[in-house]
């Protein structure tokens, strides 16, 4: 079985790991942004339309090490790449770099687009070009300590990218992270959620779509896969067709997202309508410092990113959103478990009160921490 794998951003790769062997595949390893797994190309098809987690696919190559340029156009040439496409198709290198001899990245990308390309010279007289914004295949080269390691693309654009989301507020969290999260709290799917501080409404749309069984790839119509020469279209048919026979019509709870900012919430409702959950979440605005339950629901979660930062307010504000919040929390959600993302730690203590579990993410370049709050 040939290996893949799923990158994420860091700190997911468990709750990744969780997923994927959810979705049927063997998994071999993980490192802190990814998990390695085996799987036919069918398998790489389901999970790129069914990972909420993983931001891409990618199957590796090539491992060498190499000192200069020379040696790394030596070993790029030691894989055919021109099995994946077509000599008219299109091809991007992109390359990162780390405590190596070769430390300029565009020169190593530059090194492993001219071995491709002379690959592809040498067997039909012809090349494919460089396209930077939409090309058929993508390869990855990453260098560390001098070990490089060159991977092809499966998914194209990233996963988080679910289609539904064309609009945010300040500061919107990935898609792919609001799913981790999601993961994370361990929520059982058949129960309320409620985002207080909801924004444009990643974690709520994307806690909709988990209860519904909708697959986060189900809006999009490309996947890098589709490209490549190998590209099995009976197979990616059935396995949207499995997933279309998973999805759930209806649910008998519903999720709440409440957000001071007006404008943001109708951003919310429009990305709701779009991944078509948008039955299923009430959204109503609303500051935490009035924050109370649903007449209609007994118990619930609560998942939340309130801002933590001045870029959203002035500090003194954002002090008094999270006294608010811890206020509201202990006054009416008596027996609920709260997480909260936050990156500012100083805030978190604002709250003055004993989270029970923690982990760390990363929010874009911004190291998090997700809480859990158990109020007794
Ligand atoms: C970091 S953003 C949430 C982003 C959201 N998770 C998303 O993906 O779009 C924090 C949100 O808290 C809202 N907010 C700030 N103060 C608030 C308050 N006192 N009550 C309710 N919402 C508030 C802001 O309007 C903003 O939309």
């Amino acid at each position: 079985m040939p290996e893949f794998f799923a990158a994420t951003s860091k700190g997911l790769s468990e709750v990744l790991e969780k997923e994927l062997q959810e979705l049927g595949v063997k998994t071999t390893g993980k490192v802190i942004a990814g998990v390695f797994f085996e799987g036919s190309w069918e398998d790489v098809y389901q999970v790129n339309l069914q990972s909420r987690i993983a931001s891409r696919i990618i199957k590796p190559v090539l491992d060498f090490p190499a000192y200069q340029g020379d040696e790394l156009y030596h070993n790029i040439l030691k894989h055919d790449f021109t099995k994946y496409i077509d000599v008219k198709q299109t091809i991007k290198v992109e390359a990162s770099v780390k405590e190596s001899k070769i430390r300029d990245q565009r020169f190593i990308a530059m090194k492993v687009k001219d071995a491709i390309v002379d690959q592809f010279r040498d067997k039909f007289g012809e090349r494919p070009n460089v396209e930077a914004e939409d090309p058929d295949l993508r390869i990855y080269v990453r260098a560390k300590n001098n070990e490089f390691s060159v991977a092809i693309d499966t998914t194209g654009d990233s996963l988080f990218m679910r289609g539904y989301r064309l609009e945010a507020g300040e500061a919107p969290m990935k898609e792919n992270l609001a799913a981790g999260l999601l993961w994370m709290s361990e929520w059982d799917r058949q129960s309320t959620i409620i985002d207080p501080m909801c924004g444009s409404g990643t974690i709520l749309i994307e806690a909709a779509l988990m209860a519904m069984k909708l697959a986060p790839g189900s809006l999009r119509k490309k996947f890098g896969f589709m490209k490549l020469k190998n590209y099995d279209k009976a197979a990616w048919e059935r396995v949207v067709e499995e997933s279309m026979d998973q999805e759930i019509e209806d649910l008998p709870f519903r999720f709440y997202g409440y957000d001071i900012d007006k404008k943001v919430l109708r951003i919310a409702k429009e990305n709701a309508r779009r991944a078509g959950v948008d039955h299923l979440i009430e959204f109503r605005p609303g500051s935490v410092a009035t924050l109370t339950k649903p007449a209609e629901v007994e118990k619930g979660l609560i998942i939340t990113n309130p801002p933590y930062s001045v870029r959203l307010g002035d500090e003194d504000n954002v002090k008094d959103v999270y006294r608010d919040f811890s206020h509201s929390l202990k006054v009416h959600f008596k027996g609920w478990d709260a997480w909260i993302l936050s990156g500012n730690k100083d805030l978190i203590g604002d709250l003055k009160l004993k989270s029970t579990r923690k982990h760390f993410v990363f929010n874009g370049p911004l190291e998090c921490r997700f809480l859990k709050y158990s109020m007794r």
